[in-house]
C-alpha cells in the first residue's frame, strides 16, 4: 500500500497500546511524523519509518541512528528524542519531543523573511551545529524543512537521519563513496559531487548559507528546473551572490551569507562558532541591538525597527515551492563517467530519481576514515 495511505489509516490507533497516533503532520519519502499522546497523557512526536524501508537493515540501522545523533549533540536546540521501538507490523518509530510551530521552509513558502528574524535563526542553528561539531556529528541535511520555528519563539534542528557520527575514530554511520546524501537545493559543492572525504563541519555551514540564502530571497541558491540540474549546478557552479537577487540587502547580511557559500571549502568561515559570530555581529550592525543568547531559551526577536528600509520580498521562485514539498533528501548513487574529478560529466538518469528513497534504504555502507 501507499505509504501515506497506510500512514493515514494509523491515525486513531494506538502502537503498543501506548501511544495514540492523533494526527498525521508530514510524510516524506522514508518515514511520516505524527502528533501522538501516550496513555499517561504525554503529548509526542512519532517519526515512523514506512514499512517497506523498514525492512531493510541499513535503513532501520541508520534511522536508530538518527535518535542516537540528535541526542549526542547535547543541545536544546537539538529536538529531543525520547525512545525508539517497533511497531507490531515491523515499523521502526522514533519517539520525540512534540514541537508546535511551524518549520522555515513552511515560513519562508508564504514570503522572504526579513533579514533580522534571518540572523536570530541562523544564530540558533549555528549554535546547535558548533555542539554538534565539537562531537564529530555532522547532520549532512541542513535545509528549510529541518529547521523548526516553535511556538515558543525557539529555534530547533530537526532530522538528523543522514548525520554522521564518529566516535573514537569510528565512523558511526556507513555512507560509502559516490553516494550523494542530502537534499539538491542546499548542498556544498563537496557534497554533490560526493566526496566523502571532504564532507565535514563547513558542508554544514555551506548548507546554514543557503538557507539563510533561501530565507531571504525566496529562492535557491542554483537555479534549475529539476532536482538534477540543481545537483549538477551545485557539484560545479560557485553560488551566485546574495545580493545579485537580493540587491536591497545589507552587505554585512550578504558578506556573512556568501562567504558561507564559497565554492572552496578553504574560502568559507573555518568553523560554525566564527561564522556565528558574523552572524551575531552582523545583527548589531543592523539592528543596534545584541541577539539573546542562544544557550538560553530565547524568543524570536520582535523585529526591531530598521534604519535602513527593509529589501522588498523577492518573488518565490517556481522551483522553491517543488523543493519544500517534494522535499526531496536525494540519496542515490552517481554514475561517474571518466574522471570523476569532472563533476560534469557526471550523469544520471531519471530510474535514479525515482529509486531515490530505495538507494538510500539500501546503499549505506562506508570504510572508516583516519580523520574527518
Ligand atoms: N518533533 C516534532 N514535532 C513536530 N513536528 C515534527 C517533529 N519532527 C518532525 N516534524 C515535522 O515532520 C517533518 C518531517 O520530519 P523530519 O524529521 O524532517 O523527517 P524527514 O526525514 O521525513 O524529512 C518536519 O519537517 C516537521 O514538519
Ligand atoms: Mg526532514
Amino acid at each position: 500500500m501507499d505509504p501515506v495511505e497506510l500512514a493515514k489509516r494509523r491515525v486513531g490507533t494506538a502502537l503498543h497500546g501506548k501511544w495514540t497516533l492523533d494526527r498525521l503532520i508530514d510524510s516524506g519519502g522514508m518515514a511520516c511524523v505524527f502528533a501522538a499522546t501516550h496513555r499517561n497523557g504525554n503529548r509526542v512526536a512519532i517519526k515512523l519509518l514506512h514499512p517497506g524501508v523498514a525492512r531493510n537493515d541499513d535503513a532501520r540501522n541508520r534511522f536508530l541512528n538518527e535518535g542516537y545523533a540528535a541526542n549526542r549533540v547535547g543541545h536544546p536546540g537539538a529536538v529531543k528524542v525520547l525512545d525508539d521501538d517497533v511497531t507490531a507490523d515491523g515499523a521502526v518509530f522514533l519517539v520525540m519531543e512534540l514541537l508546535t510551530g511551524e518549520t522555515l521552509a513552511d515560513r519562508i513558502e508564504r514570503a522572504p523573511i526579513p533579514a533580522e528574524l534571518a540572523l536570530f535563526i541562523g544564530d540558533q542553528v549555528l549554535d546547535v551545529l558548533a555542539a554538534a561539531h565539537e562531537k564529530n556529528i555532522i547532520h549532512r541535511d541542513i535545509k528549510p524543512a529541518n529547521v523548526f520555528l516553535t511556538e515558543e519563539g525557539t529555534v530547533k534542528l530537526l532530522d538528523f537521519g543522514f548525520a554522521r557520527v564518529r566516535e573514537g575514530g569510528e565512523t558511526l554511520t556507513q555512507t560509502r563513496d559516490g553516494i550523494v546524501i542530502g537534499t539538491a537545493s542546499f548542498m556544498a559543492p563537496e557534497q554533490a559531487m560526493a566526496r566523502r572525504e571532504q564532507v565535514g563541519a563547513r558542508t554544514d555551514l555551506w548548507a546554514v548559507g543557503a538557507t539563510l540564502f533561501t530565507s531571504l530571497s525566496g529562492q535557491t541558491v542554483h537555479q534549475g528546473k529539476t532536482m538534477v540540474d540543481r545537483l549538477l549546478a551545485a557539484a560545479d557552479k560557485p553560488a551566485r551572490p546574495l545580493a545579485s537577487v537580493v540587491p536591497t540587502i545589507a552587505s554585512e547580511v550578504a558578506d556573512v551569507v556568501d562567504r558561507a557559500l564559497q565554492f572552496k571549502i578553504e574560502d568559507r568561515w573555518p568553523d560554525a562558532r566564527s561564522m556565528q559570530n558574523a552572524v551575531r555581529n552582523a545583527y548589531e550592525d543592523l539592528t543596534g541591538m545584541e541577539l539573546p543568547d542562544p544557550g538560553r531559551t530565547s524568543v524570536l526577536p520582535v523585529v526591531p525597527s530598521v534604519a535602513r528600509p527593509p529589501s522588498p520580498p523577492a518573488a518565490p521562485a517556481a522551483n522553491l515551492d517543488d523543493e519544500i514539498d517534494i522535499e526531496l533528501s536525494v540519496a542515490f548513487e552517481l554514475q561517474p563517467r571518466g574522471d570523476t574529478d569532472k563533476p560534469a560529466t557526471l550523469e544520471i538518469s531519471e530510474d535514479d530519481i525515482d529509486d531515490a528513497s530505495l538507494i538510500s534504504a539500501s546503499m549505506i555502507q562506508e570504510v572508516p576514515t583516519p580523520e574527518d
